[in-house]
C-alpha cells in the first residue's frame, strides 16, 4: 500500500487535488467527509448523529469516526490494496495515532502528508461559491466561520505532528488547480522514493 494523507483547511482544495492524485497514482479516495454525507443522503443513524455535528461545524468523535474509517478501510480490501488518499483523515491528533495504528496492523504506513496551504479569505471565498452553486449544507457563512475555528483548534496542530514525522510536505495551495497539482507532484516525486518509482511505470 501506497498511503497520502491529503491535509488542510475546509476549502483548500483536497477533493479538488485529490482527484488529480488519483488519475495520476492509482490510488483509492476515501473522504470521510463524503462518506458521511452519503450516510446523511441515505437517511442512515450514522448520518443522523454526522448531521448534528456537520451542521455546528463541529467533528465527529474520534472514537466514531475512527471506528466509521476501519470499516470502511476493510470493506474495500481489493480497492485499498493498492493504496489510499486519505481526504480529511485524520483531523485530531488522536486520530492520526489510530490511523498509524490500523495502517501498522496492515503491515504499511502513511508514505507522505500533503499540506494545501491557502490564505482564509482565499478559503471563505471558495466556500461560499460553492455553497450558491452546489447547495452543500454546510456552506454557510455562519457554518463555515466555525469550521474555520475548529480547523484551528484541533486540526492544524497535525502540521507539526507530521512534520515531527517527517512527513510533512507544505504545498502553496492558491492559484491555478492544475499548477497546484504540479507543485504536489514534484514535491513527492523529490521525496518520496515509493512514488517515483510508481512514477517511471
Ligand atoms: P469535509 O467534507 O472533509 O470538508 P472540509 O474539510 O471542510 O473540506 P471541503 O470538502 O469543504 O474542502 P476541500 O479541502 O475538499 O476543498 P475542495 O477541493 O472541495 O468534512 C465535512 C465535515 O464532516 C467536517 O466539518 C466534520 O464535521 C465532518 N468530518 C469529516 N471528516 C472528519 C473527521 N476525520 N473527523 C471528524 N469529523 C469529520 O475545494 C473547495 C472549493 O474550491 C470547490 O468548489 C473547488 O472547486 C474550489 N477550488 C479548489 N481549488 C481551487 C483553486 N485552486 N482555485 C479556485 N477554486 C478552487
Ligand atoms: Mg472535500
Amino acid at each position: 500500500m501506497l498511503n497520502i494523507v491529503i491535509f488542510g483547511a475546509p476549502g483548500s482544495g483536497k477533493g479538488t487535488q485529490s482527484d488529480r492524485l488519483i488519475s495520476k497514482y492509482g490510488l483509492h479516495h476515501i473522504s470521510t467527509g463524503e462518506v458521511l454525507r452519503d450516510h446523511i443522503a441515505r437517511g442512515t443513524e450514522l448520518g443522523r448523529i454526522a448531521d448534528s455535528y456537520i451542521s455546528k461545524g463541529q467533528l465527529i468523535p474520534d472514537d466514531l469516526m475512527i471506528r466509521v474509517l476501519e470499516h470502511v478501510l476493510d470493506s474495500n480490501p481489493e480497492l485499498t490494496s493498492k493504496g489510499v488518499i486519505f481526504d480529511g483523515f485524520p483531523r485530531t491528533i488522536d486520530q492520526a495515532k489510530a490511523l498509524k495504528k490500523m495502517l501498522a496492523s496492515r503491515g504499511s504506513r502513511v508514505h507522505a502528508v500533503v499540506g494545501l496551504e491557502v490564505p482564509e479569505d482565499e478559503l471563505i471565498r471558495r466556500m461560499i461559491n460553492r455553497g450558491k452553486e452546489t447547495g452543500r449544507a454546510d456552506d454557510n457563512p455562519d457554518t463555515i466561520r466555525k469550521r474555520l475555528v475548529v480547523y484551528h483548534d484541533q486540526t492544524s496542530p497535525l502540521r507539526d505532528y507530521y512534520i515531527g514525522e517527517g512527513k510533512y510536505h507544505g504545498i502553496d495551495g492558491s492559484g491555478d488547480m492544475d499548477e497546484i497539482f504540479e507543485r504536489i507532484h514534484r514535491s513527492l516525486h523529490d521525496r518520496v522514493p515509493e512514488l517515483a518509482e510508481s512514477d517511471a511505470e
